[in-house]
């Protein structure tokens, strides 16, 4: 495709989102007046299972949160039921498809220079109590290596300061990596950043490749077509045409400012707070009727959807070929981001510690408990993995503690080295592995003592012996007595 047949028709946008949301039942709209300063962040908080879509905000804005609110929703996102969700994502990122550059696009309909905006008339909201202000969770940021001129997107939250600046989390890895580079010249980093747009495109920016890979291709690669692309006003930077609304603007060097709290993935405020860089903008672009996008971060919501799934997904396409092609089912993360699990089934005695080992040490700095359980047990049911935990472990032999590790900077349990905004800033912590898998099936006798119980006729229905049977009681049945959902 190229630039004169990248045409608006027929592409995922927030806007289609929205449309396929409602049309499977999963979106709420808010038709009362919400304040996203003091209302918002509860009202997100406690909607676990629905996408919200607020209708009446302050200077006419609506905006849609909580979208996808669970890994159900990201599974109607990419089209798949959710049990093949995370496998899914895992083949979809062996394709990469390169952007192509659209003439013009939704996002540019209005342009605002330095002062004909304000940053603070934007619906963004106060998730958390002890928040240092609202925060742009929703913000895909551009940025390029000032070398090799490669593309980076990312997540960072921006703390509003003003009319025009905003704070930013670095977090040390790609975009920061640009970043030291552009302060070792003492210049500023140019940086674009688009709001509002298809989980797919939040997905593959929340996607740690290699350095250097580009996740616009990632995304291209999601959606099975070309993403377009238009240029930006102020900065040598592209952004997708069809967003919602994009800030231009450049991260000076050097410069520090106090940053945080913020209610983070974790559950959490402090991690991350400290001396952190700033954002100047000095253009803003948009739909002339945009559509802004709030996220609420916190364990289980939807920012953490956007960490879980690329990040079983990559681990899962490592996991692949560890041991020339082990039998592994499925991965997921637990919440909190810091637990992954793997579900396999052993071909040889100790291979899935080797499985586990490789889940520890991946482009994520995320893991530090990594669980391994067989195909029986459905890991996205938390009362059977603590099962297995509590039936399928000898401690003195399946867990073992790596001392000394480099772990998530942002994960509270651990020790803190260096600052935020600081280059040495990390956590000195530990990883731990705990092997709950079963004997393999090679070793059939071994394996044996594991076989779950089953009760006699197990199709027999208690709604056909007891019409007052009630409904999820019955449902529970077939997941009781099969394990997985992947078994049936
Ligand atoms: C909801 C959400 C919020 C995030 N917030 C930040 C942030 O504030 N700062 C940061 O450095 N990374 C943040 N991340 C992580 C990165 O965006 C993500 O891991 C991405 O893959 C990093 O890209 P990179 O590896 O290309 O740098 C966030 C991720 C998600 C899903």
């Amino acid at each position: 495709m190229n630039a004169a047949t990248a045409t608006g028709a027929g592409r995922r946008d927030m806007r289609t989102w929205i449309a396929e949301l409602e049309a499977a039942g999963e979106l709420v709209r808010i038709d009362k007046p919400v304040d996203p300063l003091t209302q918002m962040g509860a009202l997100m908080y406690q909607c676990r299972e629905k996408a919200l879509f607020f209708e009446k905000l302050p200077h006419a804005w609506r905006s849609l949160g909580q979208a996808p609110a669970n890994l159900r929703q990201a599974a109607l996102a990419f089209g798949v039921p959710e049990e093949r969700l995370v496998p899914h994502v895992a083949a979809k990122l062996g394709t990469r498809i390169a952007p192509v550059m659209a003439g013009s696009g939704p996002v540019k309909e209005v342009k605002f220079s330095r002062g004909e905006f304000d940053l603070r008339e934007l619906p963004v909201h106060v998730a958390g109590q002890r928040d240092g202000g609202p925060v742009i969770g929703s913000g895909l940021v551009v940025t390029r290596d000032p070398d090799t001129g490669q593309r980076n997107v990312s997540f960072h939250r921006l703390q509003v300061k003003g009319a025009d600046k905003t704070g930013i989390l670095l977090y040390p890895r790609h975009s920061w990596k640009n970043y030291l580079k552009y302060q070792e010249r003492n210049q500023p980093m140019p940086v674009a950043i688009f709001i509002g747009h298809h989980p797919l495109y939040y997905v593959a920016a929340a996607t740690t490749a290699a350095y250097g890979d580009d996740e616009f291709e990632i995304a291209g690669g999601f959606l099975g077509e070309p993403v377009p692309l238009v240029k930006c006003e102020t900065v040598d930077l592209e952004v997708p045409a069809d967003a919602e609304l994009v800030l231009e603007g450049e991260i000076p060097p050097h410069i520090r400012e106090e940053e945080g709290p913020f209610s983070e993935f974790q559950d959490y405020y402090v991690t991350g707070t400290g001396r952190n860089p700033i954002v100047q903008y000095r253009c803003l672009t948009r739909r002339r009727d945009a559509i802004f996008k709030n996220l609420q971060n916190g364990s289980e919501m939807e920012g953490c959807v956007f960490h879980k799934l690329p990040m079983s997904a990559t681990i899962m396409r490592r996991l692949r070929d560890v041991g020339g092609g082990p039998n592994l089912h499925n991965v997921g993360m637990l919440p909190g981001v810091f637990g992954i699990v793997v579900q396999m089934t052993q071909r040889f005695h100790g291979e899935a510690k080797n499985l586990l080992m490789a889940a520890l040490s991946s482009e994520y700095q995320h893991p530090k408990v990594a669980i391994a359980v067989d195909a029986d047990v459905d890991i996205f049911n938390h009362s059977e993995l603590l099962w297995a935990l509590a039936t399928r472990v000898n401690p003195s032999e399946d867990v073992v503690v790596i001392p000394s590790t480099h772990n998530h900077a942002m994960d509270a349990s651990l020790p803190e080295v260096g600052a935020p905004g600081t280059a040495l800033w990390q956590r000195l912590g530990s990883k731990m592995l705990i092997d709950a898998t079963i004997p393999p099936p090679a070793d059939a006798a071994a394996r044996a003592a594991f076989e779950r119980i089953r009760p006699r006729n197990p199709e027999l229905r208690l709604e056909d012996f007891a019409a007052e049977a009630s409904l999820p009681l019955v449902r529970a049945l077939p997941e009781l007595f099969f394990g997985s959902k992947l078994l049936r």
